[in-house]
């Protein structure tokens, strides 16, 4: 996701245009039927609100306030337009969750007749779309100041805190709202790493879920010998207090940072080249459309922190899937060791179901692999049946609603006849 950050950057793609407030919705008239993106231009401006509404489909906005301050904003969409098209208390709920940089956008922007929001909305969920603290959406807190540049306490966080703080933030408020006594959780990359965390600190969040539907987990990164992920490994430290040094805890869409890493990686050191060009955004993937490329990116970078980055730096250069090492003191006060614990895996009973893809570059299948052999209720471990099949094609992918979706959906109805 890295790379795709740097190269998004580079091509230009701006957010500041937008406003996370909610009255910046612009009701662009309803489109009936639509199955694509209708307009390529407004689909790439509109914030998910307003996407949403263009679609005619309902959307509500939810904040939820975290235990350590961070305001967050859930997106909902409480039921379908076609099909399933009635409010009802009882529906099943699903809760999903976006990777790194990303937001809810990621599971609407290929259009309702493609985007898995949509698709479960019709098929009878209740919808509920997190944004992780940090992002466009969930840039808010009590009494810290996202855009203090001398003041960068309001990034110091990694995914640690988004499973620990967030996740049960979001849960226990979807719960409350929907009198439901469990839901279904779906995430993507660190989507699925907020989970693993967030069950493996807070055990008793398990009882919370009917399944854990994760779609290229990240979580070990053993197999993974891609160049630039080695080259970023023995560089997280760096990395990071270079970032927080000059004020920018914000890793996107922080323009003057994506400028500062081009200065000096780009150009200076031949470790981080492959970074910096002559990719293709997608990389080798057959399923991108390409005409949808500026609603993509419209919409993602969405923000984070650099220490999301270090962490999944240090997870790749200490070979373990653990907390975030500090100093050895702050390790000693916060975790009372001197390097930071595993996160213990076989804490996590939801029943799980993992997806994963033969060419993701990020989330490697071994890795999975590995991932699944460590979970203690796994259902199933299921290769997407495509040779071509990318980390990002799980959002961006044309066809992933047969390859992938109605996949999902089918474990999703199983898992509530066996567990709910
Ligand atoms: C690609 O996206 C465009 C715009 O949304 C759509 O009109 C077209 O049908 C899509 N192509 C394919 C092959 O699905
Ligand atoms: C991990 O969790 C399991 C199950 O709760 C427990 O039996 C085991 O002792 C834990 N391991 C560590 C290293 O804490």
């Amino acid at each position: 996701m890295f790379t795709l950050l740097l190269l998004s950057a580079l091509a230009g793609v701006a957010l500041s245009g937008r406003s996370p407030n909610a009255d910046f919705i612009e009701r662009v008239f309803e489109v009936p039927g639509a199955r694509y993106s209708t307009d390529i231009l407004i689909d790439a401006k509109l914030d998910v609100p307003g996407l949403v509404a263009r679609y005619g489909y309902p959307i509500e906005i939810h904040e939820v306030t975290t235990a350590d301050g961070y305001i967050l904003t859930m997106h909902r969409i409480p039921h379908g337009k076609e099909r399933n098209n009635e409010p009802d208390a009882n529906k099943p709920v699903v809760f999903i969750m976006h990777g790194l940089v990303s937001s809810s956008a990621d599971f609407l922007v290929l259009g309702p007749g493609n985007a898995l929001g949509y698709y479960l909305a019709e098929e009878g969920y209740d919808v509920w779309l997190g944004n992780a603290r940090g992002n466009f959406y969930s840039r808010r807190h009590l009494n810290l100041n996202p855009d203090n540049f001398l003041n960068q306490a309001f990034w110091r966080f990694s995914w640690d805190q988004i499973g620990n703080y967030d996740l049960p933030a979001f849960v226990d408020y979807i719960l409350a709202k929907t009198v439901q006594p469990k839901l279904h959780y779906i995430g993507h990359s660190q989507g699925g790493t907020a989970f693993l965390v967030l069950n493996s600190l807070r055990p008793e969040y398990n009882e919370k879920f009917i399944s854990f539907q994760g779609m290229a987990p990240a979580s070990f990164f053993t197999h993974n010998n891609k160049a630039v992920f080695r080259s970023l490994a023995p560089l997280e430290t760096v990395l990071e207090t270079t970032a927080f040094a000059m004020g920018m805890g914000e890793v996107f869409p922080n323009m003057d940072f994506v400028e500062w890493f081009v200065r000096n990686y780009c150009l200076e050191a031949s470790v981080f080249e492959p970074m910096c060009g002559g990719l293709s955004i997608t990389g080798s993937s057959d399923y991108v459309n390409e005409t949808m490329q500026p609603v993509f990116f419209g919409h993602a970078p969405a923000g984070s922190s650099i220490r999301q980055i270090s962490h999944f730096g240090q997870n790749i250069r200490f070979d373990t899937f653990r907390r975030f090492n500090h100093n050895r003191l702050t390790n000693i006060l916060q975790y009372g060791s001197a390097t930071p614990p595993d996160y213990n895996l076989s804490r996590i009973t939801v029943p799980a179901y993992i997806y994963y893809a033969t060419m993701d570059s990020l989330v490697y299948p071994k890795d999975v692999l590995k991932l699944c052999g460590k979970l203690p209720n796994l259902v199933l471990c299921h290769r997407i049946p495509s040779e071509t099949f990318g980390h990002l094609d799980f959002i961006w992918g044309n066809g992933v609603r047969t390859l992938l979706y109605k996949k999902i959906l089918d474990q999703m109805r199983e898992s509530e006849d066996k567990y709910l």
